[in-house]
């Protein structure tokens, strides 16, 4: 496994591959790997023949530096997990590489940044737009792997995929879930073993809405129903619950007459977490 601390050292090695006619997955991460990563690993080598996979923890999608400088880092147990499952490169560049002095282009995806956990985490997915943008123009990959776990961010990479017409497949892959349903994250580490039971809830409460809304329940029924959920339990602290419609994460109310995106984010300690689900009438 080819380990390229530099963009120049990660192109030259790509251009190697492409001459020999291999078609190029990207998986693009924040490091601190878990079998949620891995099974992008696994999608990516499904459908393309060499993997390359990105560690990177980007400053500009994190408004708290000290949630930033928090951030579980574990480079070398992370090459070992990327070796063992055949993956062809990583690429870890410095914030330098990607960020060089004088940089000042952004890349935001004007509406689907700015509704939902985009409000309360003002700049994040233009954050995760921006460098999302530079990882596929320096890797420029037949196809990239995210998480549906993070559906908003999966929607705001779509959709900047398809307004600057780059050439590649978004695959989108399932939330990979420990056996007692929590949504596996990097940051998990970070919680007591009190919050992390605590933090079963969110599970619990898409469940229940998803049961909800396959026996007929209005938008507004859900969002009571999530939020009276989230709040019975003591340790948590709702930050947001939406509903909106799937894909496009417009406004919705009353029956739905389709699919919709169920989105929560809650702290527990000092550890924000996400979960989020489609779920159909
Ligand atoms: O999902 C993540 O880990 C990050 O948001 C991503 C897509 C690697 C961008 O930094």
């Amino acid at each position: 496994m080819e380990t390229c601390k530099t963009v120049a050292k990660l192109r030259e090695h790509i251009a190697g591959l492409r001459r020999q006619g291999f078609s190029v997955g990207l998986v693009p991460t924040m490091g601190f790997l878990h079998a949620g990563h891995m099974a992008l690993v696994a999608q990516a080598a499904r459908e393309a023949d060499r993997v390359i996979v990105s560690i990177f923890v980007n400053p500009t999608q994190f408004g708290d530096p000290s949630d930033l400088e928090n951030y579980p880092r574990d480079t070398e147990r992370d090459l070992a997990m990327l070796r063992d499952a055949g993956v062809e490169a990583v690429f870890l560049p410095s914030v330098e590489d990607i960020y060089p002095q004088g940089a000042e282009t952004i890349v935001e995806t004007m509406r689907l940044a700015n509704v939902l956990h985009g409000e309360v985490r003002e700049g994040h997915f233009r954050g995760v737009a921006t460098v999302v943008a530079k990882l596929f123009n320096i890797v420029q990959p037949d196809l990239a792997c995210f998480g549906e776990k993070d559906y908003q961010q999966l929607q705001v990479i779509r959709q900047m995929v398809k307004d600057l017409h780059f050439p590649l497949r978004i695959i989108g892959c399932p939330t990979v879930r420990e056996a007692d349903g929590l949504a596996l994250s990097s940051r998990n580490v970070r919680l007591s073993p009190e919050d992390r039971l605590a933090a079963l809830v969110l599970n619990q409460a898409l469940d229940r809405a998803e049961e909800m809304c396959g026996n007929g329940a209005t938008v507004e029924e859900l969002l009571a129903e999530v939020t009276a959920v989230i709040q019975a339990e003591p340790r948590s602290h709702l930050r947001a619950v939406d509903v909106t419609e799937a894909i496009t994460l417009r406004p919705v109310s009353g029956k739905p007459a389709g699919p919709l995106a169920l989105m929560i984010s809650a702290e527990f300690g000092d550890v924000l977490l996400i979960d989020q689900r489609e779920i159909s009438p």
